[in-house]
């Protein structure tokens, strides 16, 4: 059941449907994971402070280029994004995070319709109030309910809300963490929440020339490499883990067969670590590895089948100049 939260604005409401305990959810995850083989670690567990931080930075990073071509393509395109959907509509968002590329599509919303409404979905409750805060500052036509939720339980949520024609944003190509059965998963659960002429506009990187996708997960100042270990030092911090950083290393290569980026966490030596909170104590092998995270990359053909499995049909597709990324607009068919 949501939990609403009153707030001092009311333009603001924030559904409050966070059910699980965060550290122990963190704790069944990470005894899970390590006691698997091969090991792993769900990608969720970067995003702790410190590693929504580093989220940032990395994108801000010369050699991820993901974050500025997408904003290059919102920059230009924003309003002919905004009226390939028709008349007046309520702007939903997963993931929304610090919401700064979705100011592009609240501005060019704001300028053709009197006034909005704003549904952010993210799992953070702090972010969706700081970052609604500062939208609500900057838009005196803007009305925001927010949900922190994990995607699923805020689609189902938001499934019982009536919304005008809607237009719902899955930027950042967050599509490429979720594998091709999760990729389905999402889109017919976002898909059921729609009624015919809504629409997703879905952010999805390219396939390209591999030293470009490696080089944009091994940046030379070594900021996602400190992303990736930081999931080592949260155990530590969080679980009272005895991890030592210079013993692992970050990994990162391009699967051209699969057409996906993987991430992994390396042992540099055979060693034993122990995570006091939950009792256990892991054997790590030199050179063996810890799977942290896969970043698929897309080509239109695979866009284009995602879409139509899934009950949408992708209308237009809008790429940044050097065509290393697409927004694509998947009308509810
Ligand atoms: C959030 N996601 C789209 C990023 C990506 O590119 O797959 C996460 C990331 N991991 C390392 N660098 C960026």
């Amino acid at each position: 059941m949501a939990q609403t939260q009153p707030t001092r604005d009311p333009r603001l409401f924030i559904h409050n449907l966070v059910k699980r305990d965060p550290l122990t959810g963190l704790a069944e995850d990470v005894r899970k994971g390590l006691t698997a083989y091969p090991k792993r670690f769900l990608p969720k567990y970067f995003y702790d402070q410190l590693g929504s931080q580093l989220f940032e930075a990395i994108c801000l990073l010369p050699e991820y280029y993901l974050t500025r071509a997408e904003n290059e393509i919102l920059e230009r395109y924003a309003d002919e994004i905004a009226a390939a959907v028709d008349g007046d509509k309520t702007l939903v968002e997963m993931g929304s995070g610090s919401a700064s590329k979705t100011r592009l599509i609240i501005e060019a919303l704001l300028r053709s319709q009197s006034e909005l409404m704003f549904m952010p979905v993210d799992i953070s409750a702090t972010a969706l109030e700081s970052s609604s805060r500062i939208l609500l500052q900057s838009y005196p036509r803007l009305r925001i309910e927010a949900f922190a939720a994990d995607y699923f339980a805020g689609l189902a949520e938001l499934g019982k809300k009536s919304r005008r024609r809607t237009l719902a944003l899955f930027l950042g190509s967050n599509i490429s963490n979720f594998d091709a059965d999760e990729a389905h998963r999402f889109l017919h659960a976002m898909r059921s929440v729609l009624k015919e002429g809504d629409a997703l506009l879905l952010g999805a990187d390219l396939k390209k020339d591999p030293a470009m996708l490696e080089a944009a997960y091994n940046d030379a100042l070594g900021v996602t490499s400190a992303f990736n270990l930081n999931v080592l030092a949260r155990i530590n911090r969080e679980l009272g883990g005895t991890f030592d950083l210079h013993a692992f290393r970050h990994r990162a290569f391009y699967n051209e067969g699969v057409g996906r980026i993987e991430i992994y966490i390396e042992s540099v030596l055979n060693q034993r670590v122990r995570i006091e909170n939950l009792d256990l104590e892991v054997q790590f092998e030199k050179g063996e590895l810890i799977h942290t995270e896969n970043s698929y990359k897309y080509d239109m053909a695979g866009i284009a089948r995602l879409a139509t499995a899934t009950g949408f049909a992708c209308s237009r597709s809008w790429f940044d100049s050097q065509e290393r990324f697409s927004s694509n607009l998947l009308l509810a068919a």
